[in-house]
């Protein structure tokens, strides 16, 4: 019997030492020191034992047995139980640092900040700003700037129409001088405003052109305004956007709605010239549509391209670079 706890024991010590979780422990519990474990039946054989000292002697080995694997059973769970909190905390953590970092903050898109700077500046020139709707009449769109039906002028605006109204009525306007009639409508003279907005062409993109596209139109009406005036307001615009380095000229050119037309270009510090936009002094009829009497007052209007505008001022070799939302795009500016 003596010899059997012996063995016992040394086999139970060595198994709770290669315990390797709590689970495999109460296993190993059960089996040794439970009612039906290895060491339960050795006691339940005591009382088979001849004599009283054999009995003494083989209960007292059996004790210190007992006690020395209940007190080993618990060394090692204290141990695994130590173990797996570790691998609990290692699991469950959250790698907090990255909060310790900064917050990555957003920025204006491209176009977005041309636009803001553009009303920026001309708010400082004395303008306000006015917004009109992107679908449009085709009256606001074409007709009440001087482009009846037949104008062969329609042809340079691949126009989209849209399903409403009678057939071709309605349009997403491709230019931001509907704003002008409206403005002429809402605003009795003196007026002096800038209409920023979205604007809408049936062509083909390329490096310069987009469908889909931003214009500022300005409009300037009051006694006796004349061309001198629409000269040196672009030459002012011109230097308080782009700087004072830049200059600007008036060329020539053809719009229905005014009269005289002129492109603008600027000039830039390497002396090249940029076409921007397009203005003139209204044209009477136009005045007319908007509900304003020619013979009192006179105006000039422009209109320039805001992603053009964009493009050049922060070197952008393709205009659609703009709006593939490629991050590694967006984010430099
Ligand atoms: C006009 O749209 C006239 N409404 C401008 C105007 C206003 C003239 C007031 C006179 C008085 P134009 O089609 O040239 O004109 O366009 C003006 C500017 O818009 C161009 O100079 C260019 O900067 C920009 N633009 C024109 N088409 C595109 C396009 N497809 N993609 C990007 N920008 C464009």
């Amino acid at each position: 019997m003596i010899d059997d706890v012996a063995t016992i024991r040394a086999e139970a010590h060595a198994r709770i030492a290669q315990a390797s979780s709590l689970d495999e422990l109460r296993t190993l519990d059960v089996d040794i020191l439970g009612k039906k474990g290895s060491l339960s039946i050795l006691k339940s054989g005591l009382a088979r034992l001849e004599s009283i000292d054999k009995k003494k002697a083989a209960g007292r080995v059996l004790n210190e047995a007992i006690a020395a694997l209940q007190a080993a059973i618990e060394s090692r769970q204290r141990e695994l139980s130590l173990g797996e909190l570790d691998d609990r905390i290692e699991r469950e953590a959250m790698d907090l640092t990255e909060y310790l970092h900064a917050p990555v903050r957003g920025r204006a898109h491209i176009v977005t900040q041309a636009w803001q700077r553009l009303e920026d500046v001309f708010i400082g020139m004395g303008f306000q700003i006015a917004e009109g709707p992107e679908v449009e009449t085709d009256w606001h769109n074409f007709e009440a700037l001087n482009m009846p039906p037949s104008h062969p002028a329609r042809s340079m605006h691949d126009t989209f129409y849209v399903d409403h109204g009678s057939p071709g009525s309605t349009v997403l306007r491709t230019h931001t001088s509907p704003v002008q009639i409206r403005v002429m409508h809402s605003t009795k003279p003196p007026i002096y405003q800038v209409m920023p907005g979205r604007v809408f062409r049936n062509e083909t993109t390329d490096s310069t052109h987009l469908a889909v596209f931003h214009q500022i139109e300005g409009l300037v009406i009051d006694k006796g305004i004349t061309l001198a005036d629409l000269a040196g307001t672009i030459d002012a615009f011109t230097k308080a956007f782009f700087g004072s380095d830049f200059g600007s000229r008036l060329r020539p050119s053809y719009f229905p709605f005014t009269e005289p037309s002129a492109e603008f270009d600027i000039r830039t510090p390497d002396g090249s010239w940029l076409e921007l936009g397009g203005c003139g002094m209204v044209h009477p009829n136009v005045l007319r549509a908007g509900g304003i009497d020619p013979e009192e007052w006179s105006g000039f209007a422009f209109g320039f391209g805001i992603d053009r505008m964009a493009k050049e001022r922060h070197g952008v070799g393709d205009v659609r670079e703009m709006y593939t939302n490629d991050i590694r795009f967006i984010e430099q500016f």
